[in-house]
């Protein structure tokens, strides 16, 4: 095969393959071009939990050519900038008083997770703590694809790489909180998370309290899991557990943060489950900070860490290249000052608990759907073969692709996942932006609930079912 004879130049996804690509947007909706036919879809999954304005927002558009005009690039290690500092104070004030005290801006999910890990190790090095240096992440959960988000990760993609990711006895995995599946039917809420925390004591003294650096977990996970929320005592006894024993307590809130979640039209979905005293003592985000218009992540840090690196060296060691990046942080920040002008954290979490109730009540009869689960702008939809004993299907039959593809054929984006039951298991994201109307949450519900119903109709003339 010559050059010119490639069907694609990017390797990424399928090597050879045209994946559909994406025209032009409008607010909810994107015109994508697939096999050569043209469609308007409306965007249930925004990317991937990314999208908050909407395509083509004349605001932003406007925000993003100020921007050019007053920033290009300075090296962040030398000479800062103004937008960076300001879009931290942004986070810190529309944070629960006393939660944050600075933050670190980079490009992706996944760096931001590879920073928190050496911002961890160099705090506990700052204390004199040397022997702190191992990690406790979940089962069943996904950080990001840079080698040191996958060795905190517990997912297929990740184990794929195992021989080249950081030790094992030093990245540890406690249980998952999947009370779907893992909760006992003899089992009270209280007596099941009890059981989680016994497991995380478990690991942390089995592994000498001396040695562990951090308990890592998604606030409510999303392509791992499915978006399971914590159910009430969990996080709050992780976090007892840290104080405990000085271990740093890190919430990645890269997929369920910055918004999409916040029960008070806030910006940090821990909110929902922890107070201001009981807040994660790190914590990474990113997707909705800059709402797709931007490639932009962060690291927030709480007092207590910032007091440490002040009291000792005061200082980080390195920088990337784009770490705090000038344009990116000030598009951001006239981003996030639109969303919160505009009280769009709140629309999103109504009209995604109103979503949510209507999934669960239009597939409740679905013979596939196990769990519809989820909280505020961010849903999924768990498939099983068999309701009763909650099987999941074959990998290589892979439902939630076949579900995917239906809902996109039918008009709409979701994102479909496999792996959230310990390797097996098959679910849907939903997590529209947060501008969606109460029509467009009716499209998104009936359209999901339609293409289930043309799937197991499927299912059944092929013998699946
Ligand atoms: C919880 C969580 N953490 C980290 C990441 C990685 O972010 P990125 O893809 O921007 O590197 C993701 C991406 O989906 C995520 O869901």
């Amino acid at each position: 095969m010559t050059v010119e004879d490639q069907k694609s130049y990017i390797f990424q996804a399928k090597i050879d393959e045209q994946v559909p690509v994406v025209l032009k947007g409008e607010g909810t909706k994107i015109t994508v071009e697939k096999d050569g036919e043209t469609r308007e879809l409306l965007d249930g999954v925004t990317g991937a939990a990314v999208g908050a304005l909407g395509w083509g927002d004349p605001d932003v558009l406007e925000m993003i050519n100020e921007a050019a005009k007053v920033t290009s690039y300075s090296y962040p290690a030398f000479i800062g900038n103004k937008y960076s500092e300001a879009l931290a104070k942004f986070y810190i004030d529309n944070s629960p008083k006393g939660a944050f005290a600075a933050a670190q801006w980079c490009g992706s999910g996944s760096e931001s997770n590879e920073n928190a890990l050496k911002i961890i190790r160099q705090y506990h090095m700052e204390k004199g703590n040397m022997k702190k240096i191992k990690f406790i992440s979940r089962k069943t959960s996904y950080h990001g694809f840079t080698t040191g988000a996958m060795s905190i990760s517990d997912n297929a993609k990740a184990a794929a790489f195992s021989d080249i990711l950081l030790p094992k006895e030093q990245f540890l995995k406690m249980d998952v909180c999947y009370p779907y599946r893992h909760q006992k039917k003899t089992e009270t809420t209280e007596a099941y998370v009890q059981r989680l925390l016994a497991n995380l004591e478990d690991i942390i003294t089995g592994e000498d309290p001396e040695t562990v650096a951090a308990v890592i977990v998604e606030t409510l996970p999303g392509s791992s899991l499915g978006t399971s929320p914590p159910p009430p005592g969990y996080l709050n006894g992780i976090r007892k557990l840290c104080n405990k024993y000085d271990i740093v307590m890190m919430l990645d809130e890269v997929m369920c943060g910055t918004g999409r979640v916040s029960p008070n039209g806030g910006l940090n979905c821990w909110e929902n489950f922890l107070t201001a005293e009981e807040g994660p003592d790190i914590q990474t985000v990113g997707k909705t900070l800059g709402s797709g218009y931007v490639t932009i992540a962060g690291i927030l840090i709480s007092p207590k860490i910032r007091n440490v690196f002040l009291a000792g060296s005061g200082r980080i060691a390195g920088a990337h290249t784009y770490s705090g990046h000038g344009f990116n942080c000030l598009v951001a920040l006239k981003i996030q000052e639109k969303i919160k002008a505009l009280g769009l954290t709140k629309n999103i979490f109504e009209m995604g608990n109103h979503m949510g109730a209507k999934l669960q009540e239009s597939l409740a009869e679905s013979p596939i759907v196990g769990d519809v689960r989820g909280l505020g702008g961010f849903w999924s939809i768990e498939f099983v073969k068999n309701k009763d004993t909650k099987e999941s299907f074959p990998m290589p039959l892979n439902v939630t692709r076949l579900v995917q593809d239906k809902c996109f054929d039918n008009g709409l984006t979701v994102m479909g996942n496999q792996g959230c039951n310990g390797g097996v298991g098959d679910h849907i994201c939903i997590a529209p932006h947060f501008i969606v109307s109460e029509d467009e949450i009716e499209t998104i519900v009936s359209v999901v609930t339609k293409s289930v119903g043309e799937i197991v109709d499927e299912l059944k003339e092929t013998g699946e079912l």
